[in-house]
């Protein structure tokens, strides 16, 4: 028996990093789990993780800033697994620069995939959620549903040369507290988990050339200067960098029903660094 034994879930950006942690730490507990990434290649992967482990999932790819993606994304799950309780937004590249060099691409793009996508997969998901908790409030039962926005410290206190990100990050936690009160009605928790330092490809070395990702045909590169990267490191209480799988945990946290009546914060995950 897993804490979350027939939930369904989506988990994007969940095909390496941070996100195919929390995919298989769901799943791991029971939870079926549509597994989206940018590619099949990297979400096939994390799909056959989980189901060689046990569990269950399947692959809804392609990019969640396009047009279509949000309602599609929807309903795979709705027609794979027939429900939907928790939607976890994660999927995200970072592309920085100071601001005097920063391009209106540079910031749109930026701005679409940390706050836009959220929003429509957000709203993609209210015609279900709504029909199903006026179902079971007529049933005189209580279904609690789950929404875990990834965030970053740098939406809460700032950081030099992610201003695109910053303020996209920060917004997110602005949808995360309005949706807290206009869902608490339907009985869905809303909460944004935002990471201090995690060690995925979006904090290795920027002198690794595997760094960059492809976004609508144009090469981005992802990472942090090494210097900066372990001076950052310095600054943790805890002394290290966390693992993808402690990421995950704190996610995990807001997906059980022992926070029920949590909604609306932002928790900060950062080994001790506010
Ligand atoms: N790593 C950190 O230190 C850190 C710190 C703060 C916040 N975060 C947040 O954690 C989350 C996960 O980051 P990560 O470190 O695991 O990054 P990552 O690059 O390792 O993983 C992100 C995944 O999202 C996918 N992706 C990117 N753009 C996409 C798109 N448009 N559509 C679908 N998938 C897309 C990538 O292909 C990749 O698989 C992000 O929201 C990030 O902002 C990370």
């Amino acid at each position: 028996m897993g804490t979350l034994d027939g939930k369904v879930a989506l988990v994007s950006g969940s095909g390496r990093g941070i996100g195919r942690e929390i995919a298989l730490k769901l799943a791991g507990e029971g939870a079926r789990v549509v597994v989206n990434d940018l590619d099949d290649g990297p979400a096939e992967e994390t799909a056959a993780l989980i189901r060689g482990a046990g569990g269950q999932a399947c692959v809804c790819a392609g990019s969640v800033i396009e047009a279509d993606f949000a309602q599609r994304y929807v309903d795979t799950a709705i027609e794979a697994y027939g429900g939907l309780d928790i939607i976890v937004n994660n999927a995200v590249y970072t592309w920085d620069n100071v601001i005097q060099k920063m391009s209106d691409e540079q910031w749109d793009a930026m701005l679409a995939v940390h706050l836009t996508a959220p929003f429509r997969i957000l709203r993609a998901a209210s015609g279900f959620i709504r029909e199903a908790a006026k179902t079971e409030a007529a049933q005189g039962r209580e279904v609690f549903r789950k929404v875990v926005n990834i965030s970053s410290t740098s939406g809460v206190m700032g950081n030099a040369g992610q201003a695109n990100y910053a303020a996209a990050k920060a917004g997110v936690n602005g949808l995360t507290r309005a949706l807290a009160k206009e869902w608490g009605r339907y009985k869905v928790n809303v909460n944004s988990v935002a990471f201090g330092l995690i060690r995925t490809r979006l904090t290795e070395s920027a002198a690794d050339d595997d760094a960059s990702l492809d976004i609508a045909g144009r090469r981005i590169k992802v990472g942090v200067n090494p210097e900066v990267l372990k001076n950052a490191e310095r600054l943790v209480p805890i002394g290290r960098a966390g693992t993808p799988a402690e990421a995950a945990g704190a996610v995990y946290l807001f997906c059980l029903p022992e926070s029920n009546y949590v909604s609306g914060q932002v928790l900060v995950v950062g080994g001790g660094r506010p």
